[in-house]
């Protein structure tokens, strides 16, 4: 297997132009040291395919790691997550990998986006498997730093959104974004300049993201990516770990909220009033669901219109039992 792939690198480096060769070889110099994990402090390879994931938990070999890749001439697809990895991560690390040409996921259940009653302590986690999925949708490392290493000390540095962080999750959770902002900076920081995959399931949050962006002028493209969903329509998440079976069915009536709340805007309803007020009865019908929220708002700059019209998402958030669920969809008029 070693000398095919050796073959095969030789009559790549062969057919390129002389004038690539050198970003090649330095390509396939840093592939090489990243599969074998060899001889760098906080890097470890793991899986057992040709395509080995390394897995890095220091913050600074993920930054030289990644500053090595784009010395060769290569892009950079980033796939931040908090881990226990699903289908909907899958998804984002393919579209990475479809994309660039080295992808790296981070692993870090962040605590500064739980607020004290928040569930960081039970918040899942399965770096195993999280390494293995992440490997299988085409990443090459995963950065899975201990809390002491993201955070050597108390943080004096706080990154927070206005306006965008402000309503909706923003309203029920007042810390929530800025410790969303403030992780996805410094790992922004971190792996340089990238294209950056985020879900559309959280809605906000990639708003949020998108403004820090531009107005932090990080090098970074920030690309949204298409919300999975289990085939009965529930949004795929890490807390529906959470759900007892009868919660599960009845979860489903968030995303009949928001089709419903799409098909009156498509009908012709232009009353942001009328469509929240039904998206409400519809969540309120189920008896498993506490609703938080349904809201209407502008794409954009998630504002409240006064008249329906445009680009608008539709937003939903209600709790089941132990897990509180959030999910959206968009529709342009
Ligand atoms: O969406 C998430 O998983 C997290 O909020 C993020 C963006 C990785 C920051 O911790």
């Amino acid at each position: 297997m070693g000398s095919n792939l050796g073959d095969s690198r030789r009559l790549l480096r062969d057919a390129l132009d002389p004038s690539e060769r050198p970003a090649y070889e330095a390509m396939a110099a840093a592939a090489h040291r990243l599969s074998r994990g060899e001889g760098r402090s906080g890097i470890t390879s793991h899986g057992g395919g040709e395509g080995r994931v390394a897995l890095i938990d220091r913050v600074d070999a993920f930054r030289k790691e990644l500053e090595a890749v784009r010395a060769a001439g290569r892009t950079v697809g980033f796939v931040p997550t908090m881990g226990y990895l699903h289908e909907g991560h899958a998804s984002l690390i393919r579209r990475a990998a479809a994309e660039c040409d080295v992808v790296a996921v981070s692993v870090f259940v962040n605590p500064l986006q739980f607020a004290p009653t928040e569930d960081l302590a039970a918040y899942p986690r399965d770096l195993e498997r999280d390494v293995a999925l992440a490997e299988a949708s085409g990443a090459h490392l995963v950065l899975s730093p201990s809390t002491e290493e993201m955070y050597p000390e108390p943080m004096a540095t706080t990154v927070s959104v206005a306006t965008v962080s402000e309503g909706l999750e923003g309203a029920q959770r007042p810390t929530h974004f800025a410790g969303v902002a403030t992780v996805v900076a410094k790992l922004l920081a971190l792996a340089g300049p990238c294209r950056a995959y985020f879900g559309e399931k959280d809605f906000q949050q990639l708003a949020v993201i998108r403004r820090l962006v531009r107005d932090l002028s990080f090098p970074v493209d920030v690309v949204g990516c298409a919300t999975v969903r289990e085939p009965d329509g529930l949004a795929m998440s890490s807390r529906n770990i959470y759900l007892t079976g009868d919660e599960r069915v009845a979860a489903t009536v968030l995303y009949r909220a928001l089709t419903d709340g799409v098909r009156l805007v498509e009908a012709g309803e232009r009353d942001p009033a009328v469509v929240r007020d039904h998206m409400h009865a519809v969540i309120e019908s189920e008896p498993r669901a506490e609703l938080d929220y349904a809201e209407v708002v502008r794409a954009g700059d998630l504002s409240l219109p006064d008249t329906l019209s445009g680009e608008l998402r539709l937003l939903v958030a209600a709790r089941f039992g132990r897990a509180r669920l959030i999910d959206n969809r968009g529709v342009t008029i």
